[in-house]
């Protein structure tokens, strides 16, 4: 079968196509048909060396993937041949709270991920995709969708009528403007381009700020919300970003750490900034497969397709790397590995 392999840290330029060998199912395994394998911010962080416990060899890389059933093991359950699914995260965190056993492995970061024709794997590691989606949008629930969906519902537990304030148009912020708008939620978009902002308001959004022309934009999120500030804010930023989250926050309000596509390490806050108005700073990761799940559910019940930006062809995903690297993208970059 065709595949990519890649060594953490090699870089873009070390993403290599090579042939490997299919695999027969064991007996709590499945072999997946890969349709779609969508790219993640981790991908490349995984190509630049900056992520987690990667193993020393090169592994089929990104973590996103959507395909059918083709080949089901003896003691399997949960799927049969035929079903279309997506993959899960955590392969290890199916509900409950986190721990470090249930987070310590994912795809394309430690074990082989989707940029293949073909994927085994433990039936556990995968949920059934949205009915409602074709398999180049469901490739993008795994990992900017279910982390959208834990920010928002589960640590940030917005209500309907609630406010929330989301920074950039990257994969994860656009994942969560949909979701909130379908759950009734007052939502503000920053980016440092009016145009994407013009496409973020034809997605929903209530509000938009232009970060780069306002550089205090915490001030307009206030005088948005009336001085109140906002119910949640996803914060993908962190150097530059986080300390003005904790400002645009009102009081009760939760800030969700998520990334920091702007830097980590001149990050600093005043204890104050939490203190007085009782806010929570709350870092995520990801999501569990039952959050997968009640995902899944969501997008059907409220037809959400979510915005993907560009589509690269299989022979092209380095480009699609390079794509992604370069921030231009509204939404989510995608490999159809079919084309
Ligand atoms: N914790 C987790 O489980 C988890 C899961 C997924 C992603 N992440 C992390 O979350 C971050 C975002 O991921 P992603 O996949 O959505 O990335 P992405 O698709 O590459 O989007 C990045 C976006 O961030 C925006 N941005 C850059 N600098 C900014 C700044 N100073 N202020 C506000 N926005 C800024 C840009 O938006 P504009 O072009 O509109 O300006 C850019 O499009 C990354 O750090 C990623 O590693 C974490």
């Amino acid at each position: 079968m065709k595949a990519y392999q890649i060594q953490a840290g090699a870089g873009i330029a070390g993403l290599e196509r090579v042939e490997r060998p299919s695999r027969d199912p064991g007996a709590h395994e499945i072999r997946v048909r890969v349709d779609a394998a969508a790219l993640n911010h981790r991908d490349l962080s995984f190509a630049r060396g900056q992520f987690y416990s990667p193993p020393s060899y090169p592994i089929v890389p990104l973590v996103d993937g959507c395909g059918d059933v083709v080949a089901v093991g003896e003691a399997v359950t949960r799927f049969k041949t035929g079903d279309r699914v997506i993959t899960s995260y955590y392969p290890r965190w199916i509900d409950g709270a986190l721990s470090p056993n249930k987070t310590a492995v994912s795809f394309g970061a430690q074990f082989d991920g989707t940029l293949a024709e073909e994927l085994v794997a433990s039936e556990e590691a995968f949920v059934l995709a949205p009915r409602s989606l074709d398999p180049i949008m469901a490739a993008t629930l795994p990992c900017a969708g279910v982390t959208a969906w834990n920010a928002l519902f589960i640590a940030g537990a917005i209500k309907p009528g609630g406010s929330v304030l989301l920074l950039g148009t990257g994969g994860v912020s656009l994942w969560a403007l949909q979701l909130a708008k379908a759950a009734g939620v007052f939502t503000i978009v920053t980016s440092s381009q009016d145009e994407k902002l013009e496409r973020a308001r034809s997605l929903g959004a209530n509000a938009i700020v232009n970060y780069r022309n306002n550089p205090e934009w915490q001030d307009e999120v206030l005088q948005l919300t009336e001085g109140v500030g906002v119910d949640v804010v996803v914060e993908v930023g962190g150097e530059g970003t986080l300390a003005r989250s904790l400002e645009a926050a009102g009081s009760g309000g939760t800030i969700v750490v998520i990334g920091r596509v702007s830097g980590g390490g001149g990050v600093s806050i005043e204890p104050g900034a939490l203190i007085g108005g009782a806010k929570r700073l709350v870092g995520i990761t990801a999501g569990s497969r039952a959050m997968l799940e009640q995902l899944v559910r969501f997008v059907d019940v409220n037809q959400i397709n979510p915005a993907v930006d560009k589509v690269f062809p299989f022979d092209a995903a380095p480009s699609a790397y390079e794509y992604l690297a370069g921030g231009r993208h509204f939404g989510k970059v995608v490999v159809d590995v079919r084309a």
